[in-house]
């Protein structure tokens, strides 16, 4: 029996391989490198050590990058006003990758040891941990409460090095996009995040007094140039990682929310998303220049809204995501041009933007103080026309007596 195991080298997904050796199963370790930053000789060593058959680690940050993060920067996506989906873009590329190494080496099972994301210590997840890891886990370490010191023991018992014993009080997932945390003491909603938890921006109350001016460019609403400080950055994953480094400095993305999770659990969450917040501002900035406002319109009730929900909900894999791409690829197809901007101190605002091949925005029409483009008498037919349902609305109004 082969069963691929998605292992980060961490406490918990070290005892699920411990265990599912000792459960007689040929193990192949598989990590997604998304950008967490890690010792992956280190981790690689463990699992070997630990006694997988073999460990796979593959690079997906490029493709996170472009094939996730760009369609979520052109619809603008968020979900709940608030969180830019850092985990949630990860998700797919890292299923599909894995899926991909379960059937090249044979494997006839999938294991993960997902605990939270969808309901944190809910009696769910256990259930689905032990389904897909088809039973795969230590009993001992079902009652969630006292997890973390069953893992221990089991760990100690089989010999697992523990690399860090001292635990966070919460729950963090880091990749190229962002850090979240969850759980633990941040389930108190009211408490403030200790000042040390987060990872990816500093302090924005003790971020530098200097401002960081730079400018974005889009071609079909990707950032394809980014310009800061004299230097010119192209590549997505270097554009990625600039803005990155612009936020992480100005302290620019952090939110702390509560927010709806699928099942219909309300959940505590922190996140720091550095440049994809830079980003998402710089384009949807240029859209206001660029874009025609009805197709922005209907992207923004229809495409936006549900694209995020695809993405949160684990259904990127579905034919509705693919129907919203296509309306999102094209919605983008004009949104070129480059957006200046200025971090400093938590924020990150616009102060400029242009583009040479729209022809959307004129300022000889626009203008306010020229009469060009049309004339004053145009507007008089217009308004009479919109006023006909507006002048019976309020004439019914009058006969109800109403305010
Ligand atoms: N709530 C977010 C999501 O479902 C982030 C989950 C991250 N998990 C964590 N252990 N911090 O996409």
């Amino acid at each position: 029996k082969r069963v691929c195991l998605a292992y980060s080298g961490g406490l918990d997904t070290s005892v699920i391989l411990a265990y599912l050796i000792e459960q007689k199963f040929d193990v192949v370790a598989f990590l997604a490198d998304v950008g967490q930053d890690e010792g992956w000789d280190a981790v690689k060593a463990k699992a070997l050590k630990i006694g997988a058959e073999r460990m796979i680690i593959q690079d997906l940050q490029e493709e996170l990058v472009e094939e996730l993060v760009w369609p979520a920067v052109q619809c603008n996506a968020v979900y709940e006003d608030a969180y830019l989906l850092g985990t949630s873009l990860a998700r797919p590329v890292i299923a599909r990758a894995m899926m991909k190494v379960a059937k090249q080496y044979n494997c006839e099972f999938l294991s993960h040891g997902s605990k939270c994301d969808l309901s944190w210590r809910g009696k769910l997840s256990i259930q689905r941990r032990r389904r897909s890891s088809r039973g795969a886990y230590p009993s001992s370490a079902n009652d969630s409460r006292s997890g973390r010191q069953a893992l221990l023991d089991y760990a100690e018992q089989k010999g697992v090095p523990v690399t860090s014993t001292k635990a966070k009080p919460y729950s963090m997932d880091a990749n190229i996009i962002h850090c979240s945390y969850e759980a633990g003491t941040l389930e108190q909603t009211e408490l403030e995040p200790p000042a040390d938890m987060w990872t990816k921006t500093v302090d924005p109350l003790k971020a530098p007094d200097e401002p960081t001016r730079f400018t974005v460019h889009f071609e079909k609403g990707i950032p394809i140039k980014l310009e800061v400080g004299g230097k010119t950055i192209t590549g997505s994953l270097e554009i990625f990682k600039a803005a990155n480094e612009i936020g992480r400095v100005n302290g620019v993305g952090r939110v702390d929310i509560v927010e709806s999770r699928f099942i219909g659990l309300k959940s505590r969450g922190c996140y720091d998303t550095p440049g994809l917040t830079i980003l998402r501002t710089a384009h949807r900035d240029l859209e206001g220049l660029v874009m025609d406002s009805k197709v922005r319109g209907i992207r923004d009730q229809m495409v936006t809204f549900n694209w995020t929900a695809c993405l949160y909900n684990g259904m990127y894999f579905s034919p509705e995501r693919e129907f919203l791409h296509n309306s999102i690829v094209f919605s983008q197809r004009h949104v070129e041009g480059k957006v200046n901007m200025v971090a400093y101190k938590g924020s990150a605002f616009v102060i400029g933007r242009s583009s040479e091949t729209s022809n959307l925005y004129s300022e000889t029409e626009s203008s306010m103080d020229t009469l060009e483009g049309f004339s004053p008498m145009d507007t008089s037919g217009f308004i009479a026309i919109q006023a006909i349902r507006l002048e019976k609305y309020g004439a019914r109004k009058i006969k109800d007596g109403e305010p």
